[in-house]
């Protein structure tokens, strides 16, 4: 299966970013990832990466799953009613 083409004629990305109901953004396809000094990031697994979204992870940028312990909520409203405001 060819892969599609933009309007310039160059081929579409298969990465596709997910994000989760209260949760990490799961990137799933072929991308390189770079911190901010523009050293390769390496996944701490193959295949789709979790990115951290609640600021929580000890492993941040990626997930390590501590948004559950933190009951991250990614409603405004739900986020907003819990802290009083
Ligand atoms: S989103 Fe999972 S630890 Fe932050």
């Amino acid at each position: 299966m060819a892969l599609p083409l933009d309007p310039l004629g160059e081929l579409m990305s298969e990465v596709k970013l997910q994000i989760r109901k209260d949760g990490p953004i799961l990137v799933t396809g072929p991308c390189e990832m770079f911190d901010a000094d523009g050293n390769v990031l390496t996944p701490l697994r193959e295949g789709a990466v979790a990115l951290c979204r609640c600021g929580a992870s000890a492993t941040k940028p990626f997930c390590d799953g501590f948004h559950r312990r933190v009951e991250f909520s990614d409603s405004p409203r739900e986020a907003a009613a819990e802290s009083g405001s």
